[in-house]
Order: structure tokens, then sequence, then C-alpha cells
């Protein structure tokens, strides 16, 4: 007879957890910890007095922001450098820890070079969430958090959007994250055991306030916040404004910016929602309020002091005109809403950048 993975059932959480703070300690796995959102959430959710592991074959972050969150907090992370499609070496992570819930951020996640590239968007997203998944049906552990996106609404109907809006994604990446969603819901209704949080993020941007951990893209960026900072610390000319045709008041796109730490203390607050074994819940994170191109280029132009010379372009292929959320299901089921608004996002995002011009090299 074949062995099975491991002999436990369904991990659920201790109410013996219970700390003063109400907060259910528990002892997380997060892939993809070592990535902007991720760094974060892991400093975050040790400040909250939880467990962690982190899983990441780096291919997009460095280990630099992993000490730096321990620095910070003064608590230790596990890390194991892993990659999610290799099923042996994340078997070994499971069987080395009794984990209760895991936070999904592992993925590839640039739209444009999904286009051009798909078939490794494919391979790494979905293959590396189904390993995941089928360890963590193995090992019982049946609580996920997993990082979606804005993108699977494509070009919205209207504004603000729901969670029940329809969905249609316009590029691969997004496919991807899409069809995460169905997999997991398929997953649920053969096993109702499982308890997911499906968290759709709009535009994060911004760093923690103490300035020793931010967005460091390996490459030229692609998004609008770290492109400004890098303007702003000299390190490219000018920003490419892309498109100013858009039937938007400036002509610019307007997108749902959101700080990074209240993006982080969402994923602390669906954790708490696991723990009432809700099934599978979907939330939009997102701030309710829109920002054009042009209006984030005068609020970073404004608190850091610099100019950030700017070209108007042509869209970007795939680009949308307008998109942000309505995040009242978040509030009203997780009692979360974004506290940090666009001059915030703007200063924390300057302090990381001034103070670390190249990254974390
Ligand atoms: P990121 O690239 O900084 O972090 C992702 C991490 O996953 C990286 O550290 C990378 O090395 C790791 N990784 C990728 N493939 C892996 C694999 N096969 N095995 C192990 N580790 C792997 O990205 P982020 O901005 O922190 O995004 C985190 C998640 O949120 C992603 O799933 C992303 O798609 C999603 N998301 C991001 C945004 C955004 O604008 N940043 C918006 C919506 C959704
Ligand atoms: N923009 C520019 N110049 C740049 C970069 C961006 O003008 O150099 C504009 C874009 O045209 C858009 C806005 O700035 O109007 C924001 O663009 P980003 O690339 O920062 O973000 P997107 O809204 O295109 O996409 C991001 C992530 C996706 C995620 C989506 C969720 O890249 O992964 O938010 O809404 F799915």
């Amino acid at each position: 007879m074949k062995r099975r993975e491991s002999g436990s059932g369904q991990r659920r959480i201790s109410p013996t957890n219970n700390r003063q703070s109400g907060v259910n300690i528990m002892k997380i796995l997060i892939t993809g910890g070592a990535g902007y959102i991720g760094s974060h959430t892991c400093l975050t959710l040790l400040e909250e007095g939880h467990e962690i592991c982190v899983v990441d074959n780096l291919v997009n972050s460095k280990e630099a922001p992993l000490a730096r969150v321990q620095e910070i907090t003064g608590r230790h992370l596990d890390f194991q450098r892993v990659d999610l499609t290799q099923k042996e070496r994340l078997r070994r992570v499971f069987a080395a820890h009794s984990f209760e819930g895991i936070i999904h951020f592992a993925g590839l996640k640039a739209v444009g070079e999904s286009a051009v590239m798909p078939l490794p968007y494919y391979r790494n997203n979905i293959c590396g969430t189904l390993v995941l998944l089928e360890l963590m049906q193995a090992y019982g552990v049946k609580n996920l958090v997993f990082s979606s996106s804005a993108t699977v609404y494509g070009e919205p109907e209207s504004v603000p959007i729901r969670e029940t809006a329809a969905v249609g994604p316009t590029n691969p990446y997004g496919r991807t994250k899409l069809m995460i969603e169905y997999i997991l819901k398929d997953l649920y209704q053969s096993d109702p055991e499982f308890n997911i949080a499906i968290l759709r993020y709009f535009n994060p941007v911004g760093a923690h306030g103490s300035g020793r951990i931010g967005e460091d893209p390996n490459d030229i960026p692609n998004n609008l916040m770290p492109f400004i900072s890098q303007v702003a610390v000299g390190k490219q000319p000018r920003l490419s404004v892309f498109g100013s045709d858009y039937p938007t008041p400036d002509g610019t796109g307007v997108r749902d910016y959101i700080h990074v730490m209240d993006l982080a203390a969402g994923h602390g607050c669906a954790l708490e929602k696991l723990c009432q074994n809700p099934g599978v819940v979907t939330y939009n994170l997102g701030t309710g309020r829109g920002y054009s191109v042009l209006e984030m280029i005068a609020a970073f132009e404004r608190v850091s002091g610099r100019p950030i010379p700017y070209q108007l372009v042509d869209r970007r292929e795939g680009d949308i005109a307008v998109c942000y959320a309505d995040p009242a299901l978040a509030e009203q089921d997780l009692g979360w809403r974004a506290k940090r608004g666009i001059e915030e996002m703007c200063t924390d995002v300057w302090r990381w950048q001034s103070a670390n011009p190249n990254g974390y090299e």
C-alpha cells in the first residue's frame, strides 16, 4: 500500500493559541516571502506574534529583506531556498514543520513578460500552486491565503469594481491568477475542509516606514511607482507617461494605489477570517479611490522635493483607462480597510529609495 504523506487530518487552529490581543498565533508558511509584498507581510505577521517559515527560490528577490525583517522585528524566521515546482524539496519543508496556514505569494508577475514568454508563466504559477496544494492536502494543512490580482477583472464594465464583477484577464499573467482561483474553488468543492481567502490586490506601492525594506525591481521597473522613485534618485532620466488621451480628468490612466503595509495587514485579517471556517472567500484589497499618473507624479514631487521629468507617449498595449476597487466587502467581513493615503505612500517610497538607491545591493 502506498504510504500516506502524513498521518494527520486537518490542522485546526487551536483556541488555546489565543493571546491577549485576540490574535490566533499560527505557524505559517509564506511562499514568495522574500519578495516585495511577502517581506512586508512577514514583518507584520512577526510583529503580530506568528511563527514564520519562508520558501522562495529568489528568482525575483534576494535574501537581504528577510535579514532586515528580522533586524526590525527582533524575531527569527526560518528561510528555505526552495522552488515550489520541486515537490520533493517542498515536501521536506512540510515534513519538518506543522503549518497551520499558508500564504501563497510565490509567482512570476510581469504582465508584459508574460505575453512574450507565456509558458514559463503557466508552468511556474500553475504548477507551483498545484504542488503546494497537493502537499497541503497530503499534510492536512487546509488554510490558505492566495495572492490574486485586480488584473483578473480585465477591462471593467464599471467602477468601483466589486468582487462580483465579470472577470476577463487580458494577459497570460492575469489568466494564471484566474486559473488558480478556479483551481482553488474546485479543490474546495471536493474537500470542504479547506478554507481559502482569495485576495485581489489593486496597485501595491509604498514601503515600511523604517526605510529598510521596500520594492527592489531586478531590472528597469515596469510599474509606475518604482519608476518614478528611480527618476527622483537619478537612476532613470525621465518617466514615460503611457497615454494622455484616456477618458479621465487629465487624460492619464487612473489606478487604486494601496500602501503595502495596509496590504500586509489585510493578510493578517484574512488569516483570522480563516479561523471561522468560511470556505472560499474573495476580497478586493484596495482603497476605493483612484489617482491618475499625473497626480502620482505631483504627489511624489511634493514629498521628495525633487522634480520628476516626464514625457507623454503612446498608450502601453493592454493598459486600461480606469481601475479602482470597491473595498466594502473586506471592511464588512474582515474589519479591514486601507488607512494610508498617497502622501504616506510617496513619503515611504522616497525614504526607502533615497536610503537604498541601489535597492538591496
Ligand atoms: P515579487 O516578485 O516581489 O515576489 C514574488 C516572490 O515569489 C519572489 O520573491 C520570487 O523569487 C518568488 N517566486 C516566484 N516563483 C517562485 C517559485 N516557483 N518558487 C519559489 N519562489 C518563487 O512580487 P510581489 O509584488 O511581492 O507579488 C507577490 C504576489 O502578489 C505575486 O503572486 C503577484 O502576482 C501578486 N500581485 C502583485 C501585484 C503587484 O503589483 N506587486 C499586484 C497584484 C498581485
Ligand atoms: N505607467 C506609466 N509609465 C510607466 C509605468 C506605468 O505611465 O513607466 C502608467 C500605466 O499606464 C498605468 C499606471 O501607470 O496607467 C499604473 O501602471 P503600473 O504598471 O504601475 O500598474 P498596472 O495597473 O498596469 O498593473 C499593476 C500590476 C499588475 C496588477 C495590477 C492590478 O503590474 O500585476 O496592477 O491592478 F495585476
